[in-house]
Parts: structure tokens; sequence; C-alpha cells
């Protein structure tokens, strides 16, 4: 990748939301290596500052930014922070999320509103606070989906649920903004190694090889491969690419969540 990446997004001001870690985190260094400034954001001061440390020492320019993203007018003090940092922003990534694994008849109205709020509502406060200080023509906004948004896999009724509601709203906005000059794409990641979500989701090793071997690929994916897609997605060479669901897994997406009922 260094030669397609070196000076890609030289210029370029980059805001990722639930940076602090993970898939995200690994997008943000990815489009710092590309030559963008880069704000990051997430709920922990210490979690994003050690993150905004890390990017910083590879040579690029990082502001971090504790916030939640279920507080609307906090993240438009964000926004307002990373603009005054670095100037109108280019590029914008939403990736925070919430997983639990509950059946719906174990998930409280709490436990699905936090998921929701996460998930969905902070999309749209990303998107929403976000859009006035995007540089146009030629913004990139990308969500961070997953597999739920398609198919309805048992104990994850929350996160099927917003993560389809956020991809909608990714395919509207794409209608709206494509002639305000904003593009708009959703990534749909497979099973992702090291990752958060994985751990949650898979929490032993059979379990684990168990999400491996469901993959036409037969392997799990790694956060290289993810934050190589979303460099592509916000870089011109996807000029002509908006409101598109692309999945980085595999070939998961092609089939369905496979079983019925809930385990417990
Ligand atoms: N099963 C059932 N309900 C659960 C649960 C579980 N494993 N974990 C949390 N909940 C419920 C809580 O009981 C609470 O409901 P209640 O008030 O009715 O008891 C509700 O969810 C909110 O929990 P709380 O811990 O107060 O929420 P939070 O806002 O601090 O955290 C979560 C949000 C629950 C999504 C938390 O898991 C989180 O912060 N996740 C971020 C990291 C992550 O999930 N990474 C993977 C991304 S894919
Ligand atoms: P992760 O490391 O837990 O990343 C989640 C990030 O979101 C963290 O930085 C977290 O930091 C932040 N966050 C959580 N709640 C927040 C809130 N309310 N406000 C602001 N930030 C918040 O998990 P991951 O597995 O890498 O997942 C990253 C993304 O990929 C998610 O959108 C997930 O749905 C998606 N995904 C992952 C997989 C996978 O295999 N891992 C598969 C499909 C999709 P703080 O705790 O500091 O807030």
């Amino acid at each position: 990748m260094a030669t397609f990446q070196d000076g890609l997004l030289k210029g370029k001001n980059a805001f990722v939301a639930g940076a602090s870690s993970g898939i995200n985190l690994q997008i943000a260094t990815r489009l710092a290596q590309a030559g963008a400034a880069v704000t990051v954001l997430s709920r922990s001061p210490d979690k994003i500052e050690a993150a905004a440390a890390g990017i910083r020492a590879t040579g690029a320019n990082c502001i971090g930014i504790p916030q939640d993203v279920r507080d609307h007018e906090g993240v438009g003090e964000a926004f307002a922070k990373s603009v005054a940092a670095h100037g109108p922003i280019d590029i914008i990534v939403s990736g925070a999320a919430g997983n639990f694994v509950a059946p719906f008849n174990g998930i409280s109205y709490n436990g699905f509103r936090a998921v929701i709020d996460i998930d969905l509502v902070g999309c749209y406060n990303v998107m929403k606070q976000g859009f006035p200080h995007l540089r146009t023509p030629g913004a990139s906004v990308i969500t961070i989906s997953a597999p739920q948004a398609i198919h309805p896999y048992p104990m994850q009724a929350h996160v099927n649920a917003a993560k389809a509601g956020a991809d909608m709203l990714v395919k509207t906005l794409a209608v709206e903004w494509g002639p305000l000059g904003v593009r708009v794409n959703s990534i749909i990641p497979g099973p992702i190694a090291d990752t958060e979500g994985m751990a949650r989701l898979a929490p032993n090793p059979e379990a684990m090889a168990k999400s491996a071997k469901s993959t036409p690929m037969q392997r799990l994916g790694t956060k290289d491969e993810v934050a190589d897609l979303a460099l592509f997605l916000c870089s011109d060479a996807a000029a002509y690419i908006t409101g598109a669901i692309i999945p980085c897994d595999g070939g998961l997406c092609l089939l369905g969540a496979g079983r019925v009922g809930a385990d417990r």
C-alpha cells in the first residue's frame, strides 16, 4: 500500500468518531499515514488522548477529543474544535458503536436505547453536526456498519436495527448530498481479528475459529484490510462512488445469519 497511500490525502482534514481503538483507530492511522490531519473522538479522555498521541508519534498532525456521540451539542462542539485546529473537514468517518450479546427478551429498554443511541442516533449527530463544516465539493463521509445491517442475527436485535437504520441514512444522504458535492458510503466489516467487537461476539477460541470458518474466505479479516477500503473510499480514486454499502467481509454477507432462535 505504500505507494498508493503516500501523500494521497495531503492537505485534507479527517474527523473519525469512535477512534480510540480497533477498526476505527486503524482507519484514523491509515488516513494520517496518507497525509491527512486527523481528529479522533471517543468517550474516554485517557483512551482518546493515547490514540491521538500514537498517531502524532508517526509524525502526523492529530488531536483527540473526548466526547460521547450521544450528546448532540457536544458533537457540534467537537467539530468546532476540529475546525479551529485543522480547518474545514474533507473526510468524516462515523464508527462509534456499542454491542452486547443478548436475546431480545433479555434486552431492557435502557439496553436497546443505549445501542440505538450510539450506533444510529450517534451517526445522525455526527452527520448533522459535521455537514456545516465540510469542504465541498469533494467531501467524503463513511459510516462503519456491520453484517447485522443485512441479516437478522439472533442475540443482536438492537444492533441489527441500529446498523440497518444507519445504512438507510447513508443511502438517503447520498441522494440528498450528491448535488452538494458530498459522497456518503458505508463499510460493512466482516469478523475482524483482534477487535473488541469480535471479543464480545466470539468470547472463546472455539467461537472465534467458528467465526473465521463462517466466511467463504475461511478466515478473519484484518483491521488493515478495512482501513485500506476506507482510504480508497475517502480518496479521489472513489470520486464516482456514493450511496454504496460495501462489505469487507470475506464474502460473509452473501450468506444468511444461519440459525433460528436465541441461545438463552
Ligand atoms: N446484556 C443485557 N443487557 C446489557 C448488557 C448485557 N450484556 N450490557 C449492558 N446491558 C444493559 C445494561 O444493563 C443497561 O440496562 P439497564 O439500565 O436496564 O440495566 C443498559 O444496557 C445500558 O448499560 P450501561 O452500561 O449503562 O451503558 P453504557 O452507555 O455505559 O455502555 C454499552 C453502552 C452497553 C453498549 C457498552 O457495552 C459499551 O460502552 N460498549 C462500547 C464498546 C463496544 O461495545 N465495542 C464493540 C463495538 S462492536
Ligand atoms: P471498539 O474497539 O470497541 O471500537 C468502538 C469505538 O467506539 C471505541 O473507540 C469506543 O471508545 C468508541 N465509542 C463507543 N461508544 C461511544 C460513544 N457513545 N461515543 C463516542 N465513542 C464511543 O470496536 P471494534 O470492534 O473495532 O468496532 C469498530 C466498528 O466496527 C464499530 O462500528 C462496529 O460496529 C464495527 N464492526 C466491527 C466488527 C468486528 O469484527 N470487530 C465487525 C463488523 C462491524 P470509548 O470507549 O473511549 O468511547
